[in-house]
């Protein structure tokens, strides 16, 4: 779905402590591949607890227009009849991913090696993000892509009439890019491989094999070697989705930051390609505690619990740590404003390329509320004004940024004074019950006229 509704201003301002318990919704990133595994598999697979945000619903209609019956059964019920490995049909209409870079380039990978020709779409933001990280790797395999300048959406991809494997080093740091690959080697023959130098989150990897494909990794110096033998017979799943440690950073760190909080977060997904944020805010000095540490459905899982923390030293986050917390940077430089001293991330320039710029996006709204923040290509420095001493009063632009939006609506929620944001629309995309779920933690968020 292209574009949104009219802006949705809103401000949030100290209030209480936040208390309770926050329910947050499906892990995003293995929503998607739900769908689309289950689109690929041969039967029905079915969903439990999938994320109902806007991007995953994209995900969902692309699915439908390449010929997989998707149905929501009940919230957050769904199935999925797949059409097989190299089944996919040719859509009669553009494919529009709405905001989501994730949906896009994984479906990209997908339809990379069946023959038919398909274009895709997407909102402001995401007609501005680079295609050619994904349609580089996939030309590899035969498909061709045509687009705008700079490989950007609209474009259309022609799929390769005969694949060949491939083999890949991800130049980047970028799970989309590994699963791009991935999902395109399903119907190659013979074995493709895809190596990458830092550990992204490997959900795709994980779920392949759940869903029967033979694929192996092999850490060696290089990196992570991943080989897929293609043109398996995937088989249909029951899956189990894990809550979004992605959205569970948001009431987490409103408790951290908001006086008196004291908030449970359950079940939550801590896939170590996912939890960086959590071992950062616990080496900063957080009272952030693991309970019930399990398994469900190949994932670890805990309840996090989180309690004002007032003694919040900031730190160098290790540039090594940056693939297991790259989209919790925004929420954590809300954090170092509220903790002593400075927070330096470095190794970051992937923040450039999100759905905003993340850097530009923080340090311009985080100075406008009192905030001292250095910036450089590929690295921010927050300056710490310690428990509650953000001054705040000012207005944050989201740019069809969630994440941006949402991270600006818990910075007011501790500040001296309110902080309000041009446009929280986006949030739906990833956490649709984020306003509802934080008040009912006792957060003061309101929608303001226009
Ligand atoms: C995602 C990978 C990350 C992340 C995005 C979700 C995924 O992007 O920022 O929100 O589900 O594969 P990159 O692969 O571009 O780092």
């Amino acid at each position: 779905m292209s574009g949104h509704g009219e802006p949705i201003p809103m401000q949030a301002r100290r209030g209480g402590p936040l208390s309770g318990v926050a329910e947050v919704p499906g892990d995003k990133s293995i929503s998607h591949r739900s769908l689309i595994l289950g689109a690929m598999a041969v039967g029905e697979t079915r969903i439990t607890g999938l994320l109902e945000g806007q991007d995953v619903l994209d995900t969902a209609a692309a699915m439908r227009s390449l010929g997989a019956e998707v149905t929501q059964h009940a919230p957050g019920e769904w199935s999925v009849h797949g059409v097989g490995v190299g089944g996919f049909g040719e859509p009669d209409r553009v494919i529009d991913c709405g905001n989501s870079g994730t949906g896009v380039r994984l479906i990209m990978g997908a339809v990379a090696t069946c023959r038919i020709t398909v274009t895709f779409t997407g909102d402001a933001s995401l007609v501005k993000r680079p295609m050619a990280r994904i349609t580089d790797p996939l030309a590899q395999f035969g498909t061709a892509a045509y687009g705008r300048a700079g490989g950007r959406l609209p474009m259309t991809l022609v799929g390769a009439t005969d694949p060949v494997p491939v083999r890949y080093t991800v130049p980047v740091p970028s799970a989309q890019v590994k699963s791009a690959v991935l999902l395109a080697g399903l119907n190659a023959p013979g074995q493709t491989v895809v190596i990458e130098a830092e550990a992204t989150r490997d959900h795709t990897e994980r779920m392949l094999a759940g869903f029967g494909a033979e694929i192996a990794t092999e850490v060696t110096e290089a990196g992570r070697v991943i080989t897929l033998t293609g043109q398996p017979e995937l088989q249909p799943q029951e899956i189990l989705v894990p809550r979004d440690p992605s959205s569970a950073a948001f009431p987490v760190c409103a408790a951290l930051i908001v006086e008196g909080s004291d908030v449970l977060v359950p079940n939550i997904g801590l896939n170590p390609t996912r939890a960086g944020l959590f071992e950062t805010l616990r080496e900063m000095g957080a009272d952030l505690t693991y309970e019930n540490l399990r398994a469900a459905g190949g994932e670890p899982v805990a309840d996090l619990r989180a309690r004002f923390s007032p003694e919040m030293q900031g730190i160098e986050v290790p540039p090594e740590r940056a693939a297991s917390m790259i989209d919790e940077y925004p929420i954590l430089s809300v954090v170092a404003a509220n903790a002593q001293g400075r927070t330096v991330m470095r190794g970051v320039a992937e923040l450039r390329v999100k759905e905003s710029d993340r850097i530009a996006a923080m340090a311009d709204g985080l100075r406008a509320n009192g905030v001292t923040v250095e910036d450089g290509p590929d690295w921010w420095i927050v300056d710490g004004r310690g428990p509650g001493g953000v001054p705040g009063g000012g207005t944050a632009l989201a740019h069809l940024d969630h994440r941006i939006a949402m991270s600006f609506l818990c910075l007011g929620m501790a500040a001296e004074k309110p902080v309000a944001v041009d446009d929280a629309g986006p949030i739906a995309t990833s956490f649709p019950i984020f306003e509802p779920l934080m008040r009912d933690l006792g957060a003061q968020i309101v929608r303001q006229n226009r």
